[in-house]
């Protein structure tokens, strides 16, 4: 090396072949990130290199984990105004344009993921070499957080690989890795990672042609053309998302249908309409929504546990799932129920699943040696968690602890994953009652992230944060509450479900009532939820908490159920089911009104909510919010059901609960912590 300089985040080292190696490590962080500072930084080195006349510049990352994860998601969140925003994008814009317009080589050496900003940064350099694995993600997600690219990702990438490949990347927020980027036209070189700098340096010396978009990706931005595939992609996105609730994707088509093949005009419409929409509450909600998922991950981080051994109890719907999981996830995990031929149907289900997740037969091998059938009980000695899936009742669950407690280790954790019985009905069976938590999965385990950690009066402290460290270890995402019924999720859940059921009682068609639902923002309506969860499940829930809460549960899931119409397992629920797929008929005729639909199954929730905050069943607003958004697909636009409340306005809403309590009764009463919601 033979010229060196240095910034607080950036490195600079010119080589003996005059090749210019600016390494990116931001300073005080594990990851890299673009701020205001950075790109300060990385300007003057691009001014400084440009001046050095180098054969060829090469931008990497000195952290492990990966080239540039994106902005700095705190610079958005200080914007308040539109004006603002658009002078953060412009500097960065500037930053780029200064490095695409360097006129020696310029490669982007990437390893891990290369996000948003990170890879409107490679997308400015003439060239992007890739390491070879699963690991290494490059995408344009901005979406996600209710924005699109504004450093000029769609006014590189488009031109790039033309718009219906940059489309379906940046609409989509998906990632893909290196040979899919190589295919799809914005990678030029994919290769381990022991060849990574020669290849680097490969790209500087011999300097080919930059690759070019293909006939039919070249006419894709053709101005006759324009019109015809926007439409074709706002209903591609109108299928997923309204543009009403998510107007990010709707806004990044316009720009492109007035703006492409002009690429001066295309920066500075991004940059514009980037202004707009980060300013807007879809944003600012969805940002939120980063951040609530980043402070559950944030729970599960005690470095000093860790766990090897699993063992499972019950090989039903939920045991013979999170055994699976748990050994997909790399843990040896041992599974009993009462017989073997018990067991079997969840090892048939675990293979599918590995060979859905794991790439590899040998890696799907693995998994499944991980996955031991265990009848005898074999592997509760060595086990550091016991997870107990068996049958919700309490005296069947208490003389199985008797039995297995004896030979538990010393340190292990037993949890159950009970859903509805309180943790000190459970605790009079064992010696230590201060090593039973509850890890209450959701069902489907592979697709739902949260885990309800729950805390009865006698759990130590430590084993629910060894419990939520364990839910992070494999990847979901733990929610810390008390032992109260029906813990957060199924509580808040419980009556908006009911008020759906209350709806098709008084004759409104179930798609009506789901399609208000998903008017509002749910992933799925509440009668298409009851039937997919199971009647049988919901109506059990539905009575334990209604024995508490001295509710009444509606008649007509009691009926489904003693008929056997179970929803989409039996075959026939609510909905009748095909292949999988609830048949909604088109509602026949009838003067129904929407807004009072949507209103009544919101406002139970919201009520639910605000009582389960008023009760501490968790520890703040946030964690609510958090576990409602992740738990059940809370519209993730509102930012939670708290979130919703302030923003519509408590007293709008309580108004609203006591005219629907005069019109439909005490269950609309307003909860006592509303009046406490505003006072902390
Ligand atoms: P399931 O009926 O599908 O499976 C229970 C399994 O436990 C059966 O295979 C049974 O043979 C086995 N079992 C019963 N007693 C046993 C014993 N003494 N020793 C060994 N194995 C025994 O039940 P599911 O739905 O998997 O529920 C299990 C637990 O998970 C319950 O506590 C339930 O409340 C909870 N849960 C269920 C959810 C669901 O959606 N099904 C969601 C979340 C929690």
């Amino acid at each position: 090396m033979t010229d060196n300089s240095s910034t607080e985040h950036f490195k600079v080292e010119i080589d003996d072949d005059n090749i210019a190696w600016l390494s990116f490590d931001k300073a005080d962080a594990g990851t890299n990130v673009l701020s205001p500072d950075v790109f300060a930084q990385l300007d003057l080195h691009l001014q400084q290199i440009a001046a050095k006349t180098p054969r060829g510049l090469v931008i990497l990352s000195a952290k492990p984990n990966g080239f540039i994860a994106g902005a700095d998601i705190t610079s958005f969140t200080v914007v308040t105004t539109e004006q603002q925003a658009l002078e953060l994008l412009e500097i960065g814009q500037e930053v780029f344009n200064r490095l695409e317009a360097l006129p020696f080589p310029t490669v982007a050496m990437i390893h891990g993921f290369c996000l948003g900003g990170g890879m409107e940064l490679a997308l400015a350099c003439r060239y992007r070499v890739t390491r070879d694995d699963p690991g290494t993600r490059l995408g344009l997600p901005e979406v996600r957080l209710g924005i699109h690219p504004g450093w000029g990702g769609s006014a590189r990438l488009i031109p790039l690989i033309g718009a219906i490949k940059a489309m379906d990347l940046i609409l989509s927020g998906r990632t893909v890795d290196g040979r899919t980027g190589r295919r799809m036209g914005f990678v030029d070189l994919v290769v381990p990672e022991r060849h990574l700098h020669s290849a680097a340096r490969k790209l500087v010396l011999e300097s080919p042609p930059p690759r070019r978009p293909g006939f039919v990706s070249r006419l894709s931005s053709n101005l006759l053309v324009r019109p015809l595939l926007a439409g074709i992609l706002r209903k591609q996105v109108a299928r997923r998302a309204s543009r009403l609730h998510y107007p990010a994707p709707y806004a990044m088509i316009d720009v492109w249908r007035k703006h492409a093949n002009n690429k001066p005009a295309m920066l500075k419409a991004e940059a514009r309409s980037l202004a707009h929409l980060v300013t807007g509450a879809t944003a600012k909600n969805l940002v939120r929504v980063f951040f609530l998922q980043e402070r559950l991950k944030s729970l599960g981080k005690d470095k000093s546990f860790h766990p090897r051994y699993v063992h499972v109890v019950g090989a039903g719907t939920m045991g013979g799932d999170i055994a699976a999981w748990c050994s997909l996830r790399g843990f040896h995990v041992t599974l009993q129920d009462q017989a073997p031929e018990r067991i079997a149907p969840a090892i048939a289900r675990a293979h599918k699943l590995f060979s859905k997740k794991l790439r590899k037969p040998e890696q799907v091998r693995a998994a499944m040696d991980r996955l031991m059938p265990d009848h005898k009980a074999q592997g509760v000695e060595r086990a550091d968690i016991i997870i107990e899936a068996i049958f919700e009742d309490v005296d069947v669950k208490r003389y199985l602890y008797m039995n297995i407690e004896p030979r538990m280790k010393p340190g292990a954790i037993i949890a159950t994953n009970t859903s509805s019985i309180p943790l000190e009905e459970l605790t009079p069976a064992l010696t230590r009652p201060e090593r039973l938590v509850g890890l209450h999965f959701f069902n489907p385990v592979a697709k739902m992230m949260l885990v309800e950690i729950v805390n009865g009066a006698s759990t130590a402290p430590e084993v629910s944060t060894q419990a939520m460290t364990f839910a992070r270890q494999i990847d979901r995402l733990p929610l810390p509450v008390s032992s109260t019924p029906g813990f957060l999720i199924n509580r808040i859940l419980m009556p908006y479900l009911m008020e759906a059921v209350e709806l098709v009682q008084e004759g409104v068609p179930p798609a009506l009532i789901d399609r208000a639902a998903t008017t509002f923002g749910m992933p799925m309506g509440p009668v298409e939820l009851g039937d997919t969860v199971g009647l049988d499940i919901c109506l059990h829930v539905a009575r334990i908490l209604a024995g508490h809460f001295h509710e009444a549960v509606p008649q007509k899931l009691s009926k489904l159920v003693s008929d056997g119409h179970l929803g989409r397992k039996s075959g026939q629920g609510f909905y009748s089911w095909k292949k999988g797929k609830a048949v909604k008929p088109k509602p026949a005729g009838g003067n129904w009104n929407m807004d009072e639909i949507s209103s009544r199954l919101v406002l139970r929730l919201l009520n639910e909510a605000v009582s389960c905050l008023r009760e501490q069943v968790v520890a703040d607003a946030d964690l609510l919010d958090a576990g409602m958004v992740f738990g059940t697909g809370f519209a993730p636009f509102r930012g939670g059901p708290i979130n919703y409340i302030y923003a519509v306005g408590k007293e709008r809403l309580l108004r609203q609960l006591r005219d629907m309590q005069k019109l439909r009764g005490e269950r609309f009463a307003p909860d006592p912590g509303w009046e406490q919601l505003f006072e902390s």
